[in-house]
């Protein structure tokens, strides 16, 4: 094989096994550029993974979990100006800039080349180049992609190893041909000769960059979730809404769960809440002990590829292989196949650490340790807490761990045709106005419903938190091209599988999050969830019942199952109820979204919402 010759910076020498020259090529560049000490070409396997792992022991990235706690689990804390995605400096970069559209930070591809090579010359300086070989969906599956991250951070490349299906086959279906999307990432913090690391490099500047058209992803600045582990959001999202979008599928930030009932009748959904807005939980729900022989299983807890089958219908997969999931108010009570999942094995980012050696965060216990090691690396106690505020963990700490440690994963959840899915539900966190669940009467209804939904912002972007904005489908911060776009795709797909003869998804639009006036949450979510989700498959099956109001189809009381659960009627009440004046308001901020979204945005979506004035007003 022709092996391009550097000087000055580390030699590739691919392993054997490494037969795409195109692979070998951008990587040579890519090397030459960024000039880092040595290139490691990860194989996937559990000694490297260890390796690694000790490496940054080593080093003070991460500390090891008391083993006889935690089996080999670890915990690594950021740099405090580097814990959650930095959506103001993620940019889409296509030749129009109405093609990345007015909710994405654009610059044109040539200006942003032009930026972003001084800064990545010579940034991998006295670090190690990982090559990061990953698969998003089964390896060798139609509906999967293969990309390739080059990183300078071996918490990525560990991070990527649960996150993906990472290692050496991915080369065998490469082969010498085949495609794959090229990542790069680095912290950006160059070693000079002799000089001492940091637990957690990064640079204050950050650039988390996509070129659709090329299908390149640069990030630079950032080592913490989603600005580096490039498979999640960048490429499962944000390129790979692009490719959905030119090759008629769709890339969605929704869970994908199953819910089979007591007769044995199953279905799937997926669902699309706003980052830290509930699918880790409801995607590992429990139902309530009253459901005897409802079952729900996992698919997935974050991303969904979905594409027509053969039938007309639409199939789901989970591109990822792992959960990077909230840490702070997960615990037993809530989400106890969660807390299950992270018995062993698991990478913990910016929780807490007891004094014997394993973890804990906010809402983990009812009781806090009297002492531990805060996510800063300061001693923490409850009482330092009620004086500073300061918490043990930060609001968006996260977990890593493998999708098959989940005690619920579905038997389906690796197939590579996907599962077929019933409905499509869109949510988000609403202290007010949005009632607990409404059924779209149709396609364009539900189109409409998740294109205007609104949620308040949360820890797991930075920026100012509990700021109602609208986030279409829960892909505000990752949709790779145009919005409006967007929702013409979906109508699309919508109208496609009509005319297959298909059986369109039901489309609902639900908020667990609506607060009384003492602003606590009324209803009790969580598994209760179930008694929404057993509505849903009624109606699927035709035998739910429910009242139609300015909106859509809502159950009424009577309509849902109460066994097990003290929730009075007036309860229900505070979290169904319409109030007109509220969405007089809400309303007018669907018309404000789309002025902003007027070019190219679909007619159907302007004439559902001087429908629902008119009846409004009426
Ligand atoms: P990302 O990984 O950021 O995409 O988040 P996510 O949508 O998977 O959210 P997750 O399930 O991790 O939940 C985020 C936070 O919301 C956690 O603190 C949960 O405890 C809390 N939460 C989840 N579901 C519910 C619910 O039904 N009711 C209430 N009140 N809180 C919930
Ligand atoms: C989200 O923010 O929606 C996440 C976490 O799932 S991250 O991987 O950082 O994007
Ligand atoms: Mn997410």
């Amino acid at each position: 094989m022709n092996q391009p010759i550097m000087k000055g910076v580390a030699t590739l020498n691919p392993p054997a096994y490494v037969q795409n020259q195109k692979l070998i090529n951008w990587i040579s560049e890519m090397a030459a550029l960024t000039k880092p000490d040595q290139i490691i070409w990860c194989d996937g396997s559990q000694e490297e993974y260890d390796r690694l792992c000790a490496q940054m022991v080593a080093a003070g990235t991460m500390k090891k979990l008391n083993p006889a706690k935690r089996p080999n689990s670890y915990l690594a804390c950021s740099d405090p100006s580097d814990v959650a995605r930095v959506e103001d400096r993620t940019f889409i970069c296509c030749a129009k800039k109405e093609d990345a559209g007015p909710t994405n930070n654009w610059m044109a591809p040539s200006e942003m080349r032009a930026t972003l090579n001084p800064l990545f010359d010579g940034c991998m300086r006295g670090r190690t180049m990982y090559v990061v070989p990953f698969s998003m969906g089964p390896l060798g599956s139609p509906i999967a992609h293969i990309g390739v991250e080059l990183s300078d951070s071996p918490y990525v490349a560990v991070n990527m190893r649960i996150m993906t299906r990472m290692g050496k086959a991915v080369y065998d279906v490469l082969g010498t041909e085949g495609d794959f999307v090229p990542c790069i990432h680095t912290v950006g913090a160059p070693l000079q000769a002799g000089q001492a690391d940091v637990a957690w490099p990064c640079n204050a500047t950050k650039y988390i960059v996509h070129y659709p058209e090329t299908r390149e992803i640069w990030s630079y600045g950032s080592g913490y979730g989603g600005n580096a582990l490039l498979g999640k959001k960048c490429f499962a999202l944000r390129i790979a809404s692009t490719m959905g979008r030119d090759q008629g599928w769709l890339a969605e930030h929704m869970l994908i769960l199953g819910v089979e009932s007591p007769e044995g009748k199953k279905h799937y959904v997926a669902a699309a809440f706003p980052s830290a807005c509930g699918k880790t939980n409801f995607a590992m729900l429990i139902p309530p002990a009253s459901f005897t022989g409802w079952k729900i299983t996992t698919i997935g807890d974050d991303i969904a590829w979905i594409k027509p089958g053969a039938d007309g219908q639409l199939y789901a997969i989970n591109p990822e292989a792992g959960y990077f999931g909230v840490a702070p108010g997960t615990n037993t009570a809530t989400n106890s196949n969660c807390m299950a999942s992270l018995t062993a094995n698991t990478i913990f980012t910016n929780v807490g650490l007891t004094d014997e050696g394993d973890v804990w965060w906010e809402g983990m216990t009812k009781e806090a340790p009297a002492h531990l090691i805060d996510w800063q690396g300061k001693d923490w106690t409850p009482a330092i807490a009620k004086e500073t505020g300061r918490k043990a963990a930060h609001p968006n700490a996260r977990f890593t761990v493998a999708a098959t440690q989940n005690p619920v994963i579905d038997a389906a959840w690796d197939d590579p045709a996907g599962v077929p899915i019933s409905a499509f539900i869109f949510g988000g966190r609403r202290s007010s106005t949005v009632p607990l669940v409404t059924e779209a009467r149709d396609w364009v209804e539900g189109v409409y419903m998740a294109a205007t939904m609104g949620s308040e912002t949360t820890a797991a972007a930075a920026g100012q938190m509990g700021v109602v904005r609208r986030d279409p489908f829960a892909m505000l911060p990752f949709i790779g091209y145009n919005m409006s776009d967007y929702f013409q795709h979906w109508l699309n797909m919508g109208q496609k599988i009509a005319q297959s003869g298909a059986q369109q998804p039901k489309i609902y639009c639900v908020n667990w999050f609506r607060t009384d006036a003492n602003g606590k949450f009324v209803w009790p979510g969580f598994g209760d969830n179930m008694r929404v989700l057993q509505w849903m498959v009624d109606r699927i099956e035709g035998t739910g019942k429910g009242v139609e109001n300015i909106f859509g189809i809502t159950p009424e009381f009577k309509d849902l199952r109460w066994d097990g659960l003290a929730f009075t009627q007036e309860q229900f009440n505070t979290i169904t109820s319409l109030d007109l004046n509220a969405w007089q308001d809400e309303l007018q901020l669907h018309t404000e979204l789309f002025e902003k979204l007027a070019y190219h945005l679909p007619p159907e979506l302007e004439a559902t919402r001087t429908k629902l004035l008119g009846k409004l007003h009426s």
